[in-house]
């Protein structure tokens, strides 16, 4: 057996927002190996990776923004030049690992410069889908553009170099083997542990933290939260006249379009207004950033709702965790650019027993099962009556019908990443153990 396992993982983004790949690091450094990150700082990784001392960080330089000044053509070749020379430079100076596992997307020029590095240095690669690269740049540039051919090019013709291959779901298995010839595992995304239920006093405790500073969350007495109180006892318990608390997560993007939501909350508080007896107000809690942030922050603003709050707070990352657990149901406007891929906020929402509402595509269904563990809708109406379905009668009335959805999730918050990891992916990475 290797005295030394190593093992390089490759994502051309920011490390923090790249679960997946810091669940196959926190993985294979539980698992022996020495662990090497390459990839962008920015967000602050996941705390675990940060004590570990199996695992190390290697950020590059992100490409000075100046040079989106040029005209399309120019920048994305000055980018990817940039990227290509501390790519290389970067895994140059690393020590030779067992193999490279790299995310895709994105695919240029990670999937050349990790071909081509392990070729010289006689390493495996490991491929990660998650995505098709060319399909995101499709949302963008549209799909016939040269510069989403050309990616769409690359990546089909790099892909198929790679001796390892996992990617998301087994409809992006089945599309890789169709299309490219690429034989890929499933591994399914699964919650970390940390994505747990929490107790009531778990909840009492992160409501007065974010009062703090959201006054969406305080209440006029300084012990007790807009959703909890904390008896002369000690005991914490749910208010009865508390909202609703929807949760949702969003990169800003393009591929998530946020109107629906505000469409259907416009219609919520509608027909709240006038029944006002049959449901609950809603708080609708939105953690993220990126670039679309403020341009939905404005539509936010412009409401004037009185039923419905909107708050997007920004959250510690261990944080995160709990309110998703502290909520009634979760929102994903997730729609995937390829309809092969599911999106992890669900996955992350199941592991703390919260249902969700998600908007439908192809490959949901290998995750959500509507009427079961969530609810799937198509349009802002569909999503409204869902809402209006869901908080009917809440808190008290009808609380059997929400509890069904949670019992349905017991399962599935019992078949943690770690475990499925080691089934699927840890014979795939070192054959010979
Ligand atoms: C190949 O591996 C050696 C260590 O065995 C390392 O010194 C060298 O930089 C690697 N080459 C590249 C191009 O990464
Ligand atoms: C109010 O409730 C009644 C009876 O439950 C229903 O028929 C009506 O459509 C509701 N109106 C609105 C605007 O929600
Ligand atoms: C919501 O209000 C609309 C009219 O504004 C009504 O047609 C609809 O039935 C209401 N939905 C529910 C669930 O009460």
């Amino acid at each position: 057996m290797a005295v030394d396992k190593r093992a390089c993982v490759v994502v051309l983004g920011d490390v923090g927002r790249s679960p997946r790949m810091q669940y196959h690091a926190l993985s294979l450094a539980k698992e022996g190996y020495s662990v090497d990150i390459v990839g962008y700082s920015g967000s602050a990784p996941h705390s675990d990776l940060l004590f570990s001392p199996k695992i190390s960080f290697h950020y590059m330089n992100p490409p000075p923004s100046f040079i989106s000044i040029f005209p399309q053509f120019i920048t994305y070749f000055l980018k990817t030049l940039w990227q290509t020379w501390f790519l290389v430079w970067t895994l140059f100076w690393i020590s030779k690992p067992n193999f490279y596992l790299v995310q895709n997307p994105p695919s240029i020029p990670t999937l050349p410069v990790c071909w081509f590095i392990a070729r010289v240095n006689r390493t495996q690669l490991a491929i990660d889908w998650h995505n098709y690269g060319y399909t995101i740049m499709g949302l963008t540039l549209g799909p016939s553009h040269l510069l989403t051919r050309f990616s769409h090019f690359i990546e089909a013709f790099f892909g198929r170099f790679a001796g390892i291959n996992m990617c998301v779901t087994k409809a992006m298995s089945q599309d890789l083997q169709k299309n490219w010839g690429v034989c890929a595992t499933t591994l399914y995304d699964r919650p970390a542990e940390i994505f747990r239920p929490v107790s009531l006093s778990e909840k009492h405790e992160l409501f007065l933290k974010l009062g703090k500073d959201y006054h969406e969350f305080s209440s006029s007495r300084p012990d007790d939260t807009l959703l909890t109180e904390r008896f002369a006892d000690g005991q914490v318990r749910l208010r009865l006249d508390r909202p609703g608390l929807l949760v949702s997560s969003t990169s800003w993007t393009e591929d998530e379009d946020f109107s629906i939501l505000l469409d259907a909350l416009d219609e919520y508080e509608l027909n709240r207004s006038v029944n006002s007896s049959d449901y609950p107000p809603l708080l609708c809690v939105i953690t993220g950033k990126g670039p679309l942030k403020n341009y939905y922050g404005k539509l936010i603003q412009a409401k004037e709702w009185q039923h419905v709050e909107i708050c997007t707070p920004w959250l510690e990352p261990e944080d995160y965790p709990k309110l998703i657990a502290s909520a009634d149901l979760g929102v994903s406007l997730h729609t995937s650019s390829s309809g092969l891929d599911l999106p992890m906020k669900i996955v992350d929402m199941f592991g703390c027993g919260l249902p969700v509402c998600a908007v439908g595509y192809d490959c949901l269904k290998e995750l959500v099962t509507d009427g079961k563990n969530g609810m799937i809708f198509k349009t802002a109406g569909d999503l409204a009556d869902k809402l209006l379905a869901w908080f009917h009668g809440f808190p008290q009335n009808n609380e059997e019908n929400r509890q069904l959805y949670r019992r349905q999730l017991e399962v599935y918050q019992s078949l943690r990443w770690h475990s499925e990891w080691c089934k699927v992916a840890l014979p795939l990475l070192s054959p010979t153990n």
